[in-house]
């Protein structure tokens, strides 16, 4: 595995083996196959960057589950005072009565999934957990609970196993930090 990546005009340093990261979502998994016995969850995985994780977390679950993906959106609104809010776009299946669980590589701020989430309360599903494969607790800006994080992850940007800069990394198998300039 090559431990140092070139991204446009940046340069990442590997942070976190594929083989951590598999651990990681073994861990989340098994929490899920615990706590989700007798029932049907509904994974619902934000694009693109979670596509991988999902994938890899699918494959370690035991019980039925369906999949359906999203996309969080920016909805330019045509007052400025709408600001520009988030919209999840793509769920295509009712969610009443169902148990979803959010999918997300990673949360940053988390105002992604505090604006989708109240979209998906609206729809009375039976509940709404969330999983996210990182999280870094100190760029947190929501009060949003986060039911598994596979790893906590300090304030450096990164990417790799469908992170991106600016488009590129999301094919890398291992974790990467930004290098500071
Ligand atoms: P939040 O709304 O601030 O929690 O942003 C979440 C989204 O920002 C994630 O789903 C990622 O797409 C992106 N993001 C946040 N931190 C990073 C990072 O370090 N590398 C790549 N993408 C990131
Ligand atoms: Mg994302």
């Amino acid at each position: 595995m090559e431990r140092l990546v070139r991204l446009h005009d940046r340069s990442f340093r590997l942070y976190k083996s594929e083989s951590e990261i598999l651990t990681a979502v073994r861990e989340v998994a098994n929490k899920i196959n615990a706590e989700y016995i007798g029932r049907r969850p509904l994974l619902v995985p934000v694009l693109n960057g979670a596509f991988m994780f999902a994938s890899d977390l699918l494959k370690e679950l035991k019980l039925d589950c369906e999949l359906s993906f999203i996309q969080a959106a920016s909805y330019h609104g045509t007052t400025k005072s709408t600001g520009n809010p988030i919209v999840a776009i793509g769920l295509n299946q009712s969610i009443e009565g169902r148990h979803v669980i959010i999918i997300e590589d990673i949360i940053d701020t988390g105002v992604t999934l505090s604006k989708i989430i109240p979209e998906f309360l609206a729809q009375n599903p039976a509940s709404v957990k969330v999983a996210s494969l990182l999280l870094k607790p100190l760029a947190l800006k929501t009060d949003l609970k986060v039911d598994y994080v596979g790893m906590e992850i300090p304030n450096d940007f990164i990417v790799g196993y469908g992170l991106d800069y600016d488009g590129l990394g999301r094919n890398l198998r291992d974790i990467y930090q930004v290098i500071p300039e």
